[in-house]
């Protein structure tokens, strides 16, 4: 039996979300914008463009084409300088198993990530080459909670959509694998995430049964 498994980067893979965290807190903070975790986690998954937008839309604030544009160049500048000096250390607990058990499966495996830093990252901590697909930022016009990317990573691997499992840390993204009528799992907390299938905190909660059940399951 094969299933697509498709992995969201930032917060799944690997703990950026928190530097996305730090980067728009300073450039909201520098606007007079308050930001708390709370707004925080409605960004996440959610592209660089409309993150800004809720920002500015929280602050009341509008701005030129060019200031937005310098904005998101600023936010994205301060972000890399957090992820210049990332390892392989800062992949999140137990992911390499999941992966390494998956592949012994013989199971497709890909990226669905709104990041357009994802190919990048995925090279700096050494997970390049451990996806069958990959599937960014730069590939999709429709952010989550639209299905685009997911849909597309499923034509990726040759599995049709509701074969598929998507591991998400987002609301936005379990949003998206829901309407792609794929299995979502959210990866963090049961109430930020009660919409996906299935809710663990991180992947070393998964057992191997829950795998081998969901690859069987029909
Ligand atoms: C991910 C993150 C978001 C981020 C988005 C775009 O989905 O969860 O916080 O805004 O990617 O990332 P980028 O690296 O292109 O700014
Ligand atoms: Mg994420």
């Amino acid at each position: 039996n094969k299933r697509g498994f498709i992995f969201d980067l930032d917060g799944v893979i690997v703990d950026t979300a928190k530097y996305h965290f730090l980067a728009w807190k300073k450039l909201a903070n520098d606007l007079g914008i308050d930001f708390t975790e709370h707004q925080n986690e409605q960004l996440k998954g959610v592209s660089r463009v409309q993150s800004l937008e809720k920002i500015l839309d929280w602050g009341g604030i509008s701005i030129s084409e060019l200031e937005f544009q310098n904005l998101m160049d600023k936010k994205n500048s301060d972000y890399l300088s957090h992820i210049e000096t990332m390892k392989e250390d800062e992949i999140l607990v137990d992911v390499p198993k999941v992966l390494t058990f998956l592949k012994n499966k013989q199971q497709p495996i890909a990226l669905g990530s709104a990041s357009k830093n994802a190919r990048k990252i995925l090279k700096k901590v050494a997970l390049y080459e451990s996806f069958d697909a990959i599937v960014d930022g730069t590939n999709v016009s429709k952010a989550k909670p639209d299905p685009e990317v997911f849909l597309i990573a499923a034509k990726e691997l040759h599995i049709a959509p509701n074969q598929c499992v998507v591991f998400e840390d987002s609301i936005a993204g379990v949003q998206a694998a829901n309407k792609a009528d794929m299995i979502s799992i959210g990866i963090g907390e049961q109430d930020v995430l009660g919409e996906a299938d299935f809710v663990f905190k991180d992947f070393s909660e998964i057992s191997i049964e829950f795998l081998t059940q969901l690859i069987n399951k029909q």
